[in-house]
């Protein structure tokens, strides 16, 4: 018998069907047992009365494979208002194995690195899986708007690269035979050479950035919508085109993604298409970050994260949409290809555009002359030689162009109005995962390791820090009087075991405080006991009162009381219980990139 869908089902009432999935969940209420069938459209509920029918389910756990005949029936309590009635079920592949998330309930119940440590089930969970639907309809509906309504031609751009495309130092190398290439950060010069080929090209293309900061809008790895257009009478129809995708985007998703929106909350952002997104300059837009908060930012080079977010306010409450243009930025801001305004070559005709508080998009016109171009490339102190394919271009006649460049994760992010832009990569590199998988710390152990490695690290970051040799101190708070004046406050590492995990964690307090256990447990999510001392030696070569809070080169959980933060200067035995090092409490948190939280008191 062949197989229907769930969403196929209320065409079959009163008929004999067959639907194939995975077991999401079953739900027993006395006798009466409901099993969730899970398949791409969505999910069938199946309602089992036959003890023989109950038993093969037994033991089976969520993503186990069924194939399920029965009978389609009319039913008010079904999410479809139809469900399988006398089903016979085959168990096509039996799983036993407890998956550690909890994919197949409505919302999953964990935060999201947990949700990241186990990324490839946790994407069979319902929300999860309609943010990537949608985004899978976002890229959609980009390449139909610049087929249909543009006419640009989709090119293919090489992602190892011998030259920077947008300068600056966020550039991962690979070796490449026996020399360094680099990973594109956009195809920008290949969207270029592409526009003295086809006039008006598009692209969907893999951008990467050695961005070494943990924020929830950056990724390592992402996805760029580029564009670029040649002949245009004026710079602004970049951005007329720009204005006519987001709207053109928006609509289709609402057209096509209802059923997606619905599960995700039913909201997404407002960009009406009567309503022109407002286009500020730099200069105006800092002025109504000014205005409106009392914060003075007019002499910043760049917008904050503060002001973008102002800027969508601004533009949410008095026009109704979640869109705004920033004009005109400052060249020492811009790369080097951007095109210096005419009246005043301090400043550019390029823009930014932001959405719902985050810059989605950079744009704007395009150097077109090859003396412009080389002056460009020579003023951020660049070579012309390691341009040589894309100069030619500008040799052999480049019209007035330009265009632009939207993250695909910023678009998703912003849409659907999500806080973390690791949500809308499948699997997210940053600083602490590749492709989702968390890096696995180098392990240190012993003292004199962890003592060199930290202090190897302190220099390769160029960060100051007095490293001294004492008498032996077994407790933090002898050290902090060994130490003596200057040093800063002492932290104190404590090294604790989840007592259901059994996993150890470190959390780290100022050495004139005590450890809330309670508070740990909370933030930690299980409770806690102080590890043995034995364990301790044995199993990271550290005797108490030596431990650094460096739980990052233990490849362990690190946890910074707010205290921490709080001090100017801090310091701590680096591993041995006879040296300490101080340093700025800052720059630890930047090295350390603990969680913070508050867990101490008096
Ligand atoms: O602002 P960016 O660096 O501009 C360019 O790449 C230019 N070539 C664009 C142009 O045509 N002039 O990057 C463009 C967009 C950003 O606005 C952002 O949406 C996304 O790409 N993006 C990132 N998204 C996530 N993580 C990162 N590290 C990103 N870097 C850029
Ligand atoms: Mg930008």
């Amino acid at each position: 018998m062949q197989r229907i869908l769930s969403s196929e089902l209320s065409s079959y009432v009163n008929q004999t069907v067959r639907v194939r999935g995975w077991l999401n969940n079953v739900r027993s209420f006395g006798k009466l047992h409901f099993l969730i069938l899970r398949d791409r459209m969505g999910f069938t509920q199946i309602v089992i009365q036959n003890k023989e029918e109950q038993d093969k389910l037994l033991g089976l756990q969520p993503g186990s494979i069924l194939s399920v005949e029965g009978t389609a029936s009319l039913s008010t309590q079904a999410e479809l208002g139809v469900e399988i009635i006398n089903p016979k079920i085959e168990v096509e592949v039996p799983i036993s194995a407890v998956c550690p998330v909890e994919y197949y309930k409505p919302e999953i119940p964990s935060d999201l690195e947990f949700i990241l440590d186990h990324r490839s089930v946790s994407l069979r969970n319902r929300k999860l899986q309609a943010v990537f639907k949608i985004q899978a309809e976002i890229a959609h509906a980009y390449r139909l708007f610049m087929h249909e309504e543009v006419k640009a031609v989709e090119y293919f751009a090489p992602c190892i690269i011998g030259a920077s495309s947008e300068g600056g130092a966020e550039i991962f190398n690979v070796d490449y035979f026996d020399y360094t290439a680099t990973l594109a950060q956009s195809s920008q010069l290949y969207k270029q050479i592409m526009v003295g080929v086809n006039e008006r090209v598009f692209a969907l293309m893999p951008f990467f950035r050695a961005e070494h900061s943990n924020t929830p809008r950056h990724l390592a790895e992402g996805k760029q919508f580029e564009f670029e257009m040649g002949f245009f009478e004026h710079w602004h129809e970049i951005l007329d085109v720009q204005e006519k995708c987001i709207k053109y985007i928006v609509q289709y998703l609402h057209k096509k993604c209802a059923k997606e929106i619905e599960i995700l909350g039913g909201t997404i952002i407002k960009a009406p298409q009567e309503v022109p997104f407002p286009r500020l300059t730099f200069a105006k837009a800092q002025e109504i970050f000014f205005q409106r908060t009392g914060i003075d930012e007019r002499n910043e080079p760049d917008l904050s994260p503060a002001a973008e977010r102002e800027l969508c306010q601004y533009a949410l409450e008095e026009f109704g949409t979640d869109l705004v243009f920033v004009l005109d930025w400052k060249t020492s801001k811009r790369p080097f290809y951007s095109y210096p305004k005419e009246e005043n070559p301090e400043y550019t005709n390029t823009f930014d555009l932001l959405c719902a508080g985050t810059e989605i998009t950079s744009g704007g016109q395009r150097r077109h002359t090859y003396e412009s171009m080389v002056e460009g490339i020579r003023l951020k102190e660049m070579d012309p030689a390691n341009f040589e394919d894309y100069l030619s271009i500008f040799t052999y006649g480049m019209p007035p162009h330009g265009g632009f460049g939207m993250g695909l994760e910023r678009l998703t992010m912003t849409i659907l109005k999500l806080k973390n832009i690791r949500e809308v990569s499948l699997f997210p590199s940053d600083p602490k995962r590749i492709a989702g998988n968390r890096i696995k710390a180098k392990l240190f152990f012993g003292g004199e390791n962890i003592r060199n490695e930290i202090i190897h690290l302190l220099k390769k970051h160029e960060m100051e820090f007095t490293h001294v040799t004492h008498e032996a101190t077994p407790t933090s708070a002898d050290s902090t009087r060994a130490r003596g004046e200057g040093m800063g406050q002492g932290v104190k590492a404590l090294i604790l075991r989840g007592k259901s995990s059994k996993k150890n964690y470190q959390c780290n307090i100022l050495s004139n405080r005590k450890l809330d256990m309670k508070a740990v447990s909370e933030l930690i999510g299980e409770k806690c006991e102080f590890e043995d001392a034995e364990v301790i030696k044995e199993r990271f070569g550290l005797v108490l009162g030596s431990i650094p809070p460096f739980g990052s080169l233990l490849n362990i959980d690190t946890f910074f009381d707010e205290g921490i933060q709080k001090e100017e200067k801090v310091s701590f035995n680096c591993g041995l219980i006879t040296e300490s090092i101080g340093m700025r409490s800052q720059d630890l948190l930047t090295i350390v990139q603990p969680k913070v939280g508050s867990f101490s008191k008096e």
